[in-house]
């Protein structure tokens, strides 16, 4: 009996691990959809269902179509781990564009990594994301390369900068990176950072940190925070009758912040991973087909997404031409998948892209933006030259 329960236990399991591919491909999709994060996440919502329209209305992967699978992260660890688990588990995806959020991802991350399950970040900017482990890369530029940017435009809209603020929210991984660099910019720029003040993701009340701000009489104010902390976070500094410049950093980069700032997200300076303007072809079609759905030019998270599903699409296409993806078992397809995503190189909306043997994006072209509010509801971003 026992030898009978241990050769159907085998026989289970080696069906479990001679699992074909499915078609569609399925490509799992983990960010947030609830909770305060879903700000940036349905940017990369729409982002990545935009892509599959794209991409499967040329042809999917050499004439297979993808199929995008959804799991809703939230916006805190728990909630990544659990989509993570679902779409490597039961639904069997090739491979995974997410989490939202850094602080997700140091969690979530090592689960696909240790299941062989590559992993394209679309928006952690934390330093140390792609040396999770060999099956983490990323399509989001670091805050090492994207936050300098807005530092020096900063001091180019108006040079006569020389007192700082820097605020951060202290329970963010994203956030307490990215002051870093943010601090390190204005030292190396001549800065005197006169105050540093620590706010929380979930806070709502700001007085202390924009009381301090206030008493340090500074110029510019420099915020990393999500859009949520960091919209009410502007808002009350203006309402209480700061003046000078201020620095949003990438957590805030999103129209989705203007219903919680209003008027007060006016003048805000954001560093830029993605502009509709680049001029490469792929990206001029892309932003046609997206402005023509959705009324305006794709935001950097729904350009950063719309990447990654195209990372995914273009290395599986390399694959399915030296052996047809129907006949490969999956787990060896993400083995071999996560190999050859460090191997391509793409030409897609952020430009022509790779990666480094970490995972760590390759990209040339960065951008800063301003944003200019014409009322409480209603505001743009205007790419500065
Ligand atoms: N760039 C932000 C992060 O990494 C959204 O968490």
């Amino acid at each position: 009996m026992r030898t009978l329960t241990a050769i159907l236990a085998l026989g289970l399991a080696s069906v479990s691990l001679a699992e074909k591919v499915t078609t569609p491909l399925p490509i799992g999709i983990a960010v947030a959809q609830t909770s305060n994060t879903a700000l940036l996440g349905q940017e990369q919502v729409i982002g990545a269902r935009f892509a599959e329209k794209y991409i499967n209305a040329r042809g999917g992967v050499n004439g297979t179509p993808i199929r995008l699978v959804f799991q809703d992260t939230g916006g805190d660890e728990a909630g990544a781990i659990n989509a993570f688990q679902n779409l490597i588990t039961k639904d069997k995806v090739v491979g995974i564009v997410g989490p939202t959020l850094s602080q997700q991802a140091f969690s979530a991350d090592p689960i696909a990594d240790r299941a062989k399950v590559p992993v394209l970040g679309p928006s952690n900017t934390a330093k140390g994301i792609p040396q999770i482990g060999p099956f983490i890369a990323r399509v989001s530029a670091p805050v090492s390369v994207v936050a300098p940017n807005a530092v020096r435009t900063a001091l180019r809209l108006d040079p006569k900068i020389k007192k700082v603020a820097v605020l951060y929210a202290q329970n963010d991984a994203f956030s307490t990176s990215e002051t870093g660099t943010f601090q390190q910019t204005a030292k190396d720029q001549g800065l005197n950072v006169l105050t540093v003040q620590k706010f929380l993701t979930t806070d709502s009340d700001f007085t202390t940190q924009v009381t301090a701000v206030l008493n340090a009489d500074v110029d510019l104010v420099i915020v990393s925070g999500l859009a949520n902390d960091g919209g009410n976070l502007v808002k009350q500094l203006r309402q209480l009758g700061y003046k000078g410049s201020i620095i949003g950093g990438n957590g805030m980069n999103t129209s989705n912040m203007f219903p919680v700032c209003q008027q007060f997200c006016d003048g805000i300076i954001i560093a830029q991973a993605y502009s509709p303007a680049q001029p490469s072809a792929n990206n001029q079609l892309f932003v046609k087909e997206y402005s023509a759905q959705y009324k305006k030019a794709p935001p950097q998270f729904a350009a950063q997404a719309f990447t990654a599903v195209q990372v995914y699409v273009d290395a599986l296409k390399v694959i399915d031409r030296k052996k047809k993806l129907a006949e490969w078992e999956l787990a060896d397809l993400r083995v071999e998948l996560n190999t050859q995503i460090l191997a391509g190189k793409y030409n897609t909306p952020l430009g022509v892209i790779s990666f480094d043997k970490d995972g760590e994006v390759q990209q040339k072209d960065f951008y800063v933006a301003q944003i200019k509010m014409k009322d409480a509801k209603t505001g743009t971003f205007v790419f500065l030259k």
